[in-house]
């Protein structure tokens, strides 16, 4: 197992490349499923879940090649399943129940179980997928669900979800006639998946709102495709550059993703401009407390909850924190504490008073933006940090330590011993 090795207190400078959304890539690599033939996908994250969603659709007789630019040929798929090991170390796996029962009309898929960020039940997708047609039974901690052909249904969607707005966007394409989605997530992953998707032959409309159309077709035929940047990865980096006090410029990033973080950065009292088709973030003075309530999209995103209360860790005054998505996604706090942070958690809502400094220190990473934040608090923290565990962090950003060091971070991977 690696740890991050990290010595505190250098101000980051310089450029980084954002990579590819990792969240918007789980979902399109799915989506290959529903076309027989090769898919090309292109700026696909080299990741920890990536690989795992690889292993997933090879599990399943597909033929997946390259990283980066991933080709997917479903032509040999042929069973059904998705088994507890690899759905257990990865939730998304899941959405690929709804392309296997569209296209195959049978999909077995073992229930994800709680994480650790909460309970995370997928109920939304299985009710969706029922008014589409869809027979299920839970069976031995599996999904079964079958269905000669799916048929159009109005779902309207009890939350706002963001993988079972995929999962229901994919099933409604090969269904017969029309789907609408209601409280459907609006999230740019839910967006660019439709791109995909109407690019296979399929007809979308209205994502990106609150209400999705689908007009189901009989085939869909496989495509060539970029995806879109990781806008949590851009607004880690961005959240860096200014606790660090750094001058930093973001290349490949979509700034009309970023509005919600953008927002508090500023209010925080970072300079942010666009520059060079991308954004550069200043910091020149001690930042300023800022109060964030976790919303759906275009909401401020749970995804930087963790890094924004390291950020609001080291301001100047009192913040408080609201995280309405998960009910446990808290578990960074203890850790923020060993290092000096002054934080007072109270059921969703935590208080944060700013500290003059933090201290490094042997901190465990529980969960992939709670890593994240762990690396942040390093990056500022006097002294050094060693950050354990981050396999997790490995999930989801690509060569995170490496894009630090790149910006002047003294920063390093170990192997971790004690592990
Ligand atoms: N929920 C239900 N029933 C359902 C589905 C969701 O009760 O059928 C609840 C969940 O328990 C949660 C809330 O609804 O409390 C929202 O969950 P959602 O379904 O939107 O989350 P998700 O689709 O499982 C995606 C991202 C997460 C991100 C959330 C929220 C992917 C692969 N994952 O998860 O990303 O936090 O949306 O924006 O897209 C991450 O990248 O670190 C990550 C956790």
């Amino acid at each position: 197992m690696d740890k991050i090795v990290i010595d505190g207190g250098k101000r980051l400078r310089g450029e980084v490349r954002v990579s590819g959304a990792k969240n918007a890539a789980l979902p399109i690599l799915c989506s290959a499923i529903l076309t027989g033939g090769e898919n090309t996908f292109q700026n696909v994250p080299v990741l920890r879940d990536i690989r795992t969603m690889a292993r997933l659709l090879r599990s399943m007789g597909a033929g997946v090649e390259g990283e980066r630019t991933v080709h997917i040929d479903t032509t040999k798929l042929d069973r059904l399943e998705a088994g507890y090991e690899l759905v257990k170390t990865m939730r998304a796996s899941v959405l690929v129940l709804g392309p296997l029962v569209a296209r195959y009309g049978q999909a077995r898929v073992s229930l994800p179980g709680g994480c650790a960020i909460g309970a995370r039940p997928i109920d939304q997708h299985l009710k969706g997928l029922e008014a589409m047609g869809a027979k299920i039974r839970l069976s031995h901690g599996y999904v079964e669900a079958r269905a000669k052909r799916l048929h159009g249904a109005r779902i309207v969607c009890d939350l706002v979800t963001v993988t079972g707005t995929e999962n229901l966007m994919m099933a409604a394409t090969l269904a017969k006639g029309r789907t609408v989605l209601e409280n459907a997530a609006r999230e740019p992953e839910v967006e660019e998946l439709a791109r995909v998707l109407n690019k296979m032959g399929a007809r979308i409309e209205g994502a990106g709102t609150s209400a999705i159309t689908i007009e189901g077709v009989d085939t869909l035929h496989p495509i060539e495709h970029a995806i879109i940047p990781d806008r949590i990865e851009a607004g880690t980096f961005m959240v860096a550059a200014a606790v660090t006090k750094g001058d930093v410029l973001l290349k490949d990033c979509l700034p009309e993703h970023l509005d919600a973080v953008i927002a508090k950065l500023r209010s925080a009292g970072a300079e942010i401009t666009a520059q060079d088709g991308g954004l550069r973030v200043r910091a020149r003075q001690d930042l300023k407390p800022v109060d964030i309530t976790t919303q759906p999209y275009p909401g401020f995103p749970t995804d930087m909850q963790a890094q924004f209360m390291v950020l609001a860790a080291v301001a100047l005054g009192q913040s408080v924190i609201t995280e309405t998505i998960f009910e446990n996604r808290y578990m960074h706090v203890q850790e923020l504490a060993r290092m000096g942070a002054d934080i007072h958690v109270d059921g969703r809502t935590s208080i944060v008073r700013g500290v003059p400094r933090l201290m490094g220190t042997t901190v465990m990473a529980s969960d992939l933006r709670a890593s994240a934040a762990l690396v942040l608090a390093g990056l500022v923290a006097e002294g050094e940090t060693e950050v354990r565990r981050v396999y997790h962090m490995d999930r989801g950003y690509e060569r995170m330590e490496k894009k630090l060091e790149k910006l002047g971070a003294r920063i390093r991977r170990a192997e971790d011993a004690e592990a």
